[in-house]
């Protein structure tokens, strides 16, 4: 099974959903559902609020000692400064975020991320003491045309070159493909885990054997149904969950899948 030694991360990405009223309703949800049913051995679950819900959510996690770790959707590249509208790293890591996700597809999109500006974002991450959880993946046209893995590494590369193995056995890479996004169609088992070992063989091509020790998600459409059999695959070594997320039911029966 993926992350038998690597250990499950099981991510929920809620995207831009859920204020603060919203936020402490879902997460009282989840503490309900965790407490009777616990965390299965092995394996790790993280909530990623929009950043108006992360206080509320932190209160309710550390207040009830709810066993998610805390994480967020996206950062600035800078500690502070002039930068309005702005999120810092920083100030992610006073309210005790865990893990942050860095070039989500969506905002490689719509707010026109490069791989440098991705980048120097993880290079925040670091910094200030957090995983990053980095996307990538391929558009629907890059696989027809048979340039998948190639873009899928290509990316891998541009965030993780030329650093050490043990900054990059740190981090997780999430492998989304952006046709499986929101759509319910999701990855088979057999392409998620064809794409997460390339990952896997990229990160140690860069920075050496221990970088193969980080973890690596997949991610699109995953649902309590199909999530089982993702986590069986070697190289799956979690979920990076949008839509079910947002369902403390499903969310905990996609976290339990297959354990
Ligand atoms: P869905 O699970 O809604 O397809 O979203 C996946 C995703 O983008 C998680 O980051």
């Amino acid at each position: 099974m993926g992350g038998a030694e690597r250990g499950i991360l099981v991510s929920g990405n809620w995207k831009m959903n859920e204020n603060h009223f919203e936020a402490l309703k879902l997460i009282q949800e989840l503490a309900a559902l965790l407490r009777s049913g616990g965390v299965p051995e092995g394996r790790e679950a993280s909530v990623h609020p929009p950043f108006t819900s992360i206080r509320t959510v932190q209160t309710a996690v550390e207040t009830d000692h709810v066993p998610l770790s805390l994480g967020a959707q996206d950062c600035h590249h800078a500690d502070r400064g002039a930068f309005t509208g702005e999120v810092s790293a920083e100030m992610l890591a006073k309210l005790n975020v865990v893990y942050v996700i860095a070039g989500h597809s969506e905002r490689r999109t719509y707010c026109g991320e490069t791989d440098e500006q991705v980048r120097a974002k993880v290079d925040a991450i670091y910094r200030n003491g957090m995983r990053p959880i980095v996307c990538v993946g391929e558009h629907l046209a890059e696989r027809q045309a048979g340039e998948a893995v190639a873009k899928v590494r290509s990316q891998v590369a541009a965030v993780f070159s030329g650093r050490s193995a043990e900054q990059v056995a740190a981090a997780v890479v999430a492998y989304e493909p952006v046709w499986a996004i929101g759509t319910g169609e999701s990855a088979t088992p057999e392409d998620a885990e064809t794409m997460c070992a390339e990952i896997r063989a990229e990160l140690v091509a860069q920075a050496g054997a221990q970088a193969g020790s980080a973890r690596v998600q997949y991610g699109g459409s995953v649902g309590p149904d199909s999530a089982g059999e993702l986590l069986a695959q070697e190289n799956v070594d979690g979920l990076l969950v949008g839509g079910a997320s947002l369902d403390a039911g499903k969310f905990v029966a996609i976290l339990h899948a297959g354990a």
